[in-house]
């Protein structure tokens, strides 16, 4: 069973070379699918994971993004159980796995590179956890035909993996994870080494599968279209701590944190010195405008946020009323996007900003000096934590 002579690369081989050791898996149902309580990771002096609280739920798709470096697949190596958890909790289905080695966790796994065996065929790759578990042959076969079927493979079972193609080879490997059922699947950056098209369409086929099994799924990116596209939440990564942890419209939309603004989705950002204004309200002067917006910090450096689609752009002077704000603009760049036209703009101070603007909109030129207004309901307040603008795109 465990003399297989084709070398995997690194984690993988771990992966399968574990499973041929033991077949138990964890039968223990608790509340969360997955939790990490100040879950910690070292590597000499650095903290690479740093006291992270999280609970997913069972059947959930979460998604781990964040900028390269930020702790995602450390993350990830503890729950498979790749790497150690130096402080905290893990509990997977309520059990507690710290001390468990990966293959007693019920976890698939479905890494960037997808290490197919070259010399097994399509079918026989799937069988391979199977026979490792010892399942019948009839079972075998039963399954490894469900799971072609679910990846879409099912005309591709007696190719090898070199005659298929990347998102071929990559379903395959998805199928593999998949067949033996296990109730929690993670996968780093699985679509990584694909185009954009394959990657686009292997996105809907993921989430299809994720709702035809049912499994908790976690996926690791650091590309924040896709997290936004396919997660019922996501956890925004930064330096090794969760910054925020919500749905795609809670992130873009009442972001915590201006990095979380930054990375998810396009916007405007202000930043000045905040004076509280009424109990409720803070100004910020931005290029000798006084700009407001909703809320209140104790803090001085202050950020206010506006996606472009809540910008307008309106005739150069129109005044700030007590519902909106005006600042003058100068249009550096325009973008036609079809259903829609993408204006840069630049302030006075040098300070970028992006309005999007559907077509009944007026259309405007490059150098045209116009107001860019918005109600102050459509500003986030934030503190400006100094940190540089940040983006995964
Ligand atoms: N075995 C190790 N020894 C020392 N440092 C490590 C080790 N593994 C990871 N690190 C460090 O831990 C930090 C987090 O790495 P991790 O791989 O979790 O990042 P990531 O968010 O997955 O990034 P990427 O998007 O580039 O994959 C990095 O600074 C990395 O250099
Ligand atoms: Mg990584």
């Amino acid at each position: 069973m465990t003399n297989d002579p084709t070398p995997l690369p690194g984690e993988h081989e771990q992966e399968l070379r574990a499973e041929g050791l033991n077949t138990s898996t964890i039968h223990v149902i608790g509340e969360a699918g997955i939790s990490l309580n100040q879950v910690t990771k070292r590597y000499g002096e650095n903290t690479v994971v740093d006291a992270i609280d999280l609970v997913i739920e069972p059947g959930e798709f979460m998604t781990f993004l964040g900028p390269s470096g930020s702790g995602k697949t450390t993350t990830l190596n503890m729950i498979a159980g790749f790497t150690s958890v130096d402080d905290g909790l893990l509990h997977i289905y309520g059990k507690p796995v710290a001390k468990l080695p990966p293959h007693k966790r019920d976890i698939g796994m479905v890494f960037q590179n997808y290490a197919l065996f070259p010399h097994k065929t399509v079918m026989e790759n799937i069988a391979y956890p199977l026979q490792r578990r010892k399942l019948s042959k009839d079972e075998q076969k039963r399954r490894v035909k469900d799971a072609l079927a679910m990846v879409r493979m099912g005309d591709y079972g007696d190719r090898y993996p070199s005659e298929l193609s990347g998102g071929q080879q990559q379903r395959v490997a998805l199928a593999r994870a998949l067949v033996y059922e296990p109730r929690v699947l993670l996968m780093d950056e699985p679509l990584g080494a694909l185009d954009k098209k394959l990657r686009e369409w292997l996105q809907t086929e993921i989430k299809r599968i994720h709702r035809e099994v049912g499994s908790t799924f976690v996926y690791v990116t650091h590309d924040q279209e896709e997290a936004l596209s396919m997660s019922d939440r996501i956890a925004v990564f930064n330096n090794g701590k969760i910054e925020q942890v919500g749905t795609s419209e809670d992130l873009y939309e009442a972001p915590q944190t201006l990095f979380v603004g930054r990375f998810l989705g396009e916007s405007t950002v202000l930043l000045g010195a905040g004076t509280p204004l009424g109990d409720r309200q803070t100004a910020i002067s931005v290029a000798g405008h006084q700009v407001i917006a909703n809320g209140q910090f104790a803090q001085q450096h202050l950020a206010i946020l506006i996606r472009p689609e809540n910008l307008r752009l309106e005739p150069a002077g129109v005044e700030a009323t007590t519902e909106r704000n005006s600042v003058p603009v100068t249009i550096t760049d325009v973008t036609y996007l079809g259903a829609s036209r993408r204006y840069t703009v630049r302030l006075p101070d040098g300070t970028e900003g992006a309005v999007r603007l559907g077509q009944e909109a007026r259309i405007h030129n490059r150098g045209d000096h116009v107001s860019m207004v918005w109600d102050i309901d459509a500003g986030v307040l934030l503190v400006d934590t100094g940190e540089a603008g940040e983006s995964s795109t």
